[in-house]
């Protein structure tokens, strides 16, 4: 695994780096850590607040390590035309956690996501990158909950 070092010495010389290595170290660590900001910064002669505040600007990156699991809930028009408020609404109450955070016990990261192909058969849910659900009722996210937590 390249280190953070790494990761910003090789990408600097490119124009318009800063995205390029806030992915990169994304993809590398699975979060942007705080360690990272003044190494760019200083790579590429900005401040730290501005480094910060590209992180910011962009839901993509993590500034903490991500949830085991992925819960990811389609906020497409389709779905929610058919209860998909209703079942991020749970979402947030079961979780404990917003969209785009991640659960006090770090197993859980909630994120939204815009349309998973299930349209006609929404709500859609998506847990991690594989476990495509149709149809998800408030009650059927507590079952992907505890699944997701290896509870039964
Ligand atoms: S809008 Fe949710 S699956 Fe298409």
């Amino acid at each position: 695994m390249m280190d953070i070092a790494a990761i910003v010495e090789s990408l600097k010389a490119q124009p318009g780096a800063l995205l390029p290595m806030l992915h990169a170290i994304q993809d590398q660590l699975g979060h942007v850590p705080a360690a990272a900001v003044p190494l760019i910064a200083t790579a590429l002669n900005r401040s730290e607040a501005e480094i910060h505040g590209a992180i910011g600007a962009y839901h993509h990156f993590r500034r903490e390590p991500g949830g085991g699991t992925t819960l990811r809930i389609c906020r497409g028009e389709a779905c929610q035309a058919r209860g998909a408020d209703a079942v991020a609404n749970h979402a947030r109450d079961r979780l404990g956690c917003d969209f785009h955070q991640t659960t006090a016990d770090g197993t859980i990261t909630l994120e939204p996501v815009f349309c998973l192909g299930l349209c006609a058969s929404g709500p859609a849910v998506l847990v991690d990158e594989a476990g495509l659900h149709a149809g998800v009722t408030p009650a059927g996210l507590d079952a992907l909950i505890h699944a997701a937590r290896g509870q039964t």
